[in-house]
């Protein structure tokens, strides 16, 4: 397969951290080199347009409850993202979507969904990003992406954000330690599975990763990987938007990417978000999801 990369140079849904300079730090930090390394070839599809938040009011948006800043921007964003993620798999080849803040996740998913077809979906995350408009403590759309996808709370009237084709028992989060209370209701309450930090320092990364592969594999008929830099713990990847202390170290994160390579005739699509050069050291968080992106192709030692 050939991979196509899509830059989403997005940071309407984080409060303006940085993490619209992901894509290029992406790119810099030999994201092509690195493909290549794992025998993969790729082409540059470059980047979606994405408006400045500066030159947009975050509550213009129409949302019939709670508050979702940029809602309307991102709505048409997300919809560009799925539209390029639909068109990168009609023509054969692989998406791999570059962030960004994770709001674009509800563009990838919707544009790898196919109406006729089970997604399933592994979110490797610090955060839940399982609050809804109603729920969320921040406004910010990328703690919501993946409750959008699954078309809860006010983004149920949204069919640019919700794709019947992903199913709760199909979602797992993988890597959770920063959960806000409303969110940690909701999951309580959905059929998704969440495995905590703790959950991984008990059974180990590869007996975690391996029961999420199967979870997002059992049915379906593909998988998107999203993972979000902060999954790291921030002393392997200090540039992100949100650092949370206490995540997965780089021989885990590795060993979770080489499990995923292991599913690839069900991997569809795959998106590296939330980098931040800006907070980062000389680019290593954008180089380490270059290395990861490899793993997760097959790059092997032997
Ligand atoms: N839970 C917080 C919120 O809703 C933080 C979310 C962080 N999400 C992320 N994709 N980094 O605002
Ligand atoms: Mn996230
Ligand atoms: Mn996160
Ligand atoms: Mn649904």
């Amino acid at each position: 397969t050939q991979v196509r990369v899509l830059g989403v140079p997005m940071d309407l849904g984080a409060d303006r951290r940085g993490v619209d300079m992901g894509p290029s730090a992406i790119r810099y930090g030999g994201l092509a080199d690195q493909l290549a390394s794992a025998g993969i070839d790729c082409i540059d599809g470059g980047d979606i347009a994405v408006p400045r938040p500066e030159e947009s009011d975050p509550d213009a948006g129409g949302l019939p409850s709670g508050r979702a800043k940029f809602f309307r921007e991102t709505k048409e964003v997300c919809e560009d993202v799925a539209t390029a993620v639909d068109a990168t798999l009609m023509d054969g080849q692989f998406p791999l979507v570059l962030g960004g803040d994770h709001s674009i996740g509800i563009g990838t998913i919707v544009g790898a969904a196919r109406d006729d077809e089970e997604l399933g979906v592994i979110w490797f995350d610090a955060h839940g990003d399982f609050n809804t408009p109603e729920t969320t403590p921040s406004g910010n759309i990328h703690g919501m992406s993946l409750a959008a996808v699954l078309g809860d709370g006010a983004f149920a009237d949204h069919d640019w954000a919700h794709t019947p084709a992903v199913r709760e028992e199909n979602v797992v989060l993988v890597g959770l330690r920063d959960v806000d209370d409303g969110e940690r209701r909701r999951l309580y309450e959905s059929d998704v599975t969440a495995f905590t930090m703790s959950d991984i320092d008990t059974r180990g990364a590869p007996e975690v990763v391996a029961e999420a592969l199967e979870i997002a594999t059992d049915g379906t008929d593909g998988i998107h990987v999203s993972l979000d830099l902060d999954w790291l713990d921030p002393t392997e990847a200090p540039g992100v938007g949100t650092p949370v202390r206490g995540g997965v170290s780089y021989r885990e994160a590795h060993i979770a990417m080489e499990y995923v390579a292991e599913y690839h005739d069900q991997l569809r699509s795959m998106e590296m978000v939330e980098v931040n050069p800006i907070l980062d050291e000389h680019n290593r968080t954008a180089e380490l999801a270059c290395e990861l992106v490899a793993s997760a192709f097959g790059k092997r030692v032997l």
